[in-house]
């Protein structure tokens, strides 16, 4: 969140031990904060990017236009290093830019640009709480919903997405309770997603990423409801590693499939081939919490993230609606 000229932030790595905010005043910072995942989901890192231009705008001596624009084209280049994954990271960061874009003077560009990512926060909270609505009517009493990595209120500016369309439905008097695997190796579900939806009073129920096919094989589970980190244009769906696997074991099963992504998510420009899956670094799988559990010399391959075919989908929840299947076709009449 934007806290006068400084970005401020819960600091994800430490949860569920510790509640810390972390608070950035430069772009290194804050790029930084989210390579190493004190910020993360796709829609937090795109706010958070852009309030990481805001922060070198408002520091800045720039005594043009010109210099101005150099230093936040560096800084967006830094953060467009970051993470490759999600595609709110670069809309947060073109956001921002088209802004100062539009103006010739210094002080113009600094008070619009942080006008804008103070705007973009609250839309973020705003799309979730639409999102989670759409979602919600896809919910019954009783249900028992499966997700995947954490798509709640820490992976976003507020409320969630998937964990948004389980908040709605609670809010419509529904009773839901939540299968939550660990996902590994970062451990967002058994660290962010229990922790959030216990907090919040929620029932829930944390499962080892490989038990996903006995509780679905046992009929324990009704729906999946997922996140998304990018929503090409021919509707595949790339989120947290081990979200394919969900999705092959609910057709498998016939449990709906229901990712929900706000408009930011949505990359209506590329195709699944386009997009690179983030590699991140080996000692997040050879380690637990700092603590070696794999042979040393053993090479380890460690994918951020995977991606869900379209006919796996049963709709997509998005702020403007539903996208019912077949996705791919149906997606460019809801998103624009
Ligand atoms: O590596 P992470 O923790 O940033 O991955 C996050 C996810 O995969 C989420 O499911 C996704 O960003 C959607 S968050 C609303």
């Amino acid at each position: 969140m934007w806290d006068e000229g400084r970005v401020k932030m819960i600091d994800q790595t430490l949860l569920p031990g510790r509640f810390l905010y972390r608070s950035y005043d430069t772009w290194e910072g804050v790029a930084d904060a989210i390579k190493r995942l004190v910020v993360r989901g796709a829609p937090a890192i795109g706010v958070a990017a852009a309030m990481g231009i805001a922060v070198v705008a408002v520091n800045s001596k720039a005594r043009g236009i010109d210099q101005l624009r150099l230093e936040l084209t560096k800084a967006a280049t830094g953060l467009r290093a970051t993470r490759p994954t999600a595609v709110n990271l670069f809309w947060g960061i073109d956001r921002a830019m088209d802004v100062v874009a539009r103006y010739k003077d210094v002080e113009g560009a600094k008070e619009a640009l942080v006008k804008e990512v103070i705007d973009m926060a609250e839309e973020d909270v705003a799309a979730c709480k639409r999102l989670g609505r759409f979602g919600a009517d896809l919910i019954e009493d009783g249900d028992t919903v499966i997700t995947q990595c954490n798509a709640g209120a820490l992976a976003t500016v507020g409320y969630g997405t998937a964990l948004g369309v389980i908040r709605a439905a609670s809010e419509q008097g529904k009773c839901v309770k939540v299968i939550v695997p660990e996902t590994r190796p970062a451990l967002q579900g058994s660290r962010l997603t229990a922790f959030e939806l216990s907090r919040d009073g929620f029932s829930c129920t944390i499962i080892s990423d490989t038990a996903v096919g006995l509780m679905m094989q046992s009929g324990k589970v009704d729906k999946a409801v997922v996140g998304a980190d990018r929503v090409t244009k021919d509707g595949y769906v790339f989120n947290k590693i081990g979200t394919y696997q969900v999705a092959v074991l609910a057709k498998r099963h016939g449990v709906p499939f229901y990712p929900a992504a706000p408009t930011s998510s949505f990359d209506l420009k590329r195709t699944h081939e386009q997009i690179t899956i983030e590699e991140r670094p080996a000692k997040e799988v050879f380690e637990i919490r700092g603590r070696r559990i794999a042979p040393k010399g053993v090479p380890v391959a460690n994918p951020a993230f995977d991606m869900t075919p379209p006919e796996l989908v049963t709709a997509i929840v998005s702020d403007k609606g539903l996208i019912r299947s077949p996705v791919q076709k149906n997606i460019a009449g809801v998103i624009r």
